[in-house]
């Protein structure tokens, strides 16, 4: 079967142009080739906000967002939630295959052994306010370990590569809870590497006068699950943040500083934080038709709510529901006023022409600073959780971005809108 075109005829010119279809792409470059005359300008697309640009080829996830799938390296979520842990997913997603088990005491015995900061980093950020949020902590602590590592910046380097993807998943956590005690005046937990990765970030966040950490299990392995629903997510706002920075080759860490700063926007990762916001601003179910009164009104959105490439219910959100009714039982909290009140929310949402009408469901935030809640994790916590997870895909895509036949600098086009060229006038002219 001959190859897939697309033809195109210029009504400016009257010139037909055939262009090649790649895995259901178009490549714009080759809209450059037609213009109105040789010293004019070629055509380019207009893509604000890349809604319906494809910035890269990836293997790592994959989303149908009409039927609500996601997969990493072709594994559905849901199973990798129900079945995996979150290190073994961690292998899947850097290296694309699921490991034997020597590979993955390999790996384990590897990201452990770089859980321990430099104690100039201790200092770096005992030198924050006592009031310091901790995501503007993490952003600046994982940048400033670029001056640590110098060698980092060889990224075109397969080892060196592989020593700062370890260095990257072992240490932010060991940031994510120095930042949290630093928040509280609390001494900081140094690693405890007898424990699991998640047995171990809840020991630097919690340990107190005991000299043992044991981790509540059911804790530990809900912030697993947790961990493996958020660590990557195709071309979301940080991940191509972290691959437009890569791609100048400046080092990983200063590119995770980037995507970690992304993420912590409102519409982005910090809308867990902002969902815990709006259900304590509500109070009570009484109160809910007149936010969703003001959401109508295109007053507010609705944190949590509705995604740019799910029209469907966020599979994630999905798992997380049922996590949050479990780990609620598990810890005996019979009665949790936000979950109450977040599924009547989401039950009269999701049966208001407004939302139906924009394919607006719930999304992986929704549910999670519920959970994270009940765990006793402080609200400003949420987005450093949800980086700690992320940064998987982060290291996995900037990766494969470097190791991509095809990888430039990332530097779209521009409409330019503004003045024609113009006389510069004096100052003293200027009236
Ligand atoms: N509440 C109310 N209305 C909404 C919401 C919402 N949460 N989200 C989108 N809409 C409306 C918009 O007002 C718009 O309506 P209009 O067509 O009448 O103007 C329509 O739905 C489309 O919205 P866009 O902003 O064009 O959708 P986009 O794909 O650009 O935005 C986003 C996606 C940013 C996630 C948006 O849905 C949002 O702001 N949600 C709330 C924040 C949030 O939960 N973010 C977390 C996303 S998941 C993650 O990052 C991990």
């Amino acid at each position: 079967m001959a190859s897939p075109t697309l033809t195109i005829t210029d009504n400016r010119t009257g010139k037909r142009y055939e262009l090649a279809i790649e895995h259901g792409a178009i490549r714009a470059p080759d809209l450059a080739q037609i213009r109105v005359a040789p010293s004019e300008p070629g055509l380019v697309s207009y893509d604000p906000a890349l809604l319906n640009t494809a910035a890269c080829k990836s293997k790592v996830s994959y989303i149908d967002g009409e039927r609500g799938i996601l997969r990493y390296r072709g594994y559905p979520i849901e199973e990798l939630a129900e079945k995996s842990s979150f290190l073994e997913t961690a292998y899947l997603i850097v290296k694309g295959e699921l490991p034997t088990t020597s590979h993955f005491k390999m790996w384990q015995r590897n990201i452990t052994m770089h859980t321990l900061v430099h104690e100039s980093v201790r200092h770096f950020i005992e030198g924050f306010r006592y009031d310091a949020h901790p995501m503007g902590i993490l952003i600046a602590t994982v940048g400033a370990l670029s001056t640590f590592y110098p060698e980092a910046k060889h990224v075109t380097d397969l080892e060196s590569r592989r020593v700062q993807t370890r260095r990257l998943i072992g240490k932010m956590p060991t940031i994510a809870a120095f930042a949290y005690r630093h928040s509280r005046g609390l001494p900081y937990v140094y690693p405890d590497n007898d424990l699991s990765y998640t047995g171990n970030f809840l020991s630097m966040m919690f340990k107190m006068t005991e000299l043992k950490y044991r981790p509540d299990p059911v804790l530990e392995r809900a912030l697993d699950v947790l961990f493996i629903l958020h660590a990557d997510h195709e071309q979301n706002c940080s991940t191509t943040t972290m691959r437009v920075i890569g791609s100048s080759l400046a080092d990983p860490y200063s590119a995770v500083a980037g995507a970690a700063a992304a993420l912590g926007g409102p519409r982005h990762g910090s809308a867990n934080e902002e969902v815990v916001h709006m259900l304590h601003e509500i109070g009570s179910a009484d109160r809910i038709p007149a936010l969703i009164k003001q959401v109508k009104a295109g007053e507010r959105r609705l944190m949590g709510f509705g995604h740019r490439v799910y029209k469907n219910y966020d599979p994630r959100a999905r798992v997380l529901r049922e996590s949050c009714h479990e780990v609620l039982n598990e810890l005996g909290i019979k009665d949790e006023p936000l979950l109450d009140l977040a599924m009547e929310l989401e039950k009269i949402s999701l049966n208001d022409e407004y939302f139906i009408s924009r394919k607006l469901y719930p999304n992986v935030d929704f549910y999670s600073g519920i959970i994270y809640k009940a765990m006793g994790f402080p609200t400003s916590m949420f987005t450093a959780l949800f980086a700690i997870a992320r940064t998987v895909g982060w290291v996995a895509q900037w990766t494969e971005m470097i190791e991509d036949p095809d990888m430039k600098i990332g530097r779209p086009r521009q409409l330019y809108t503004g003045s024609p060229r113009r006389r510069y006038v004096s100052l003293d002219k200027r009236g």
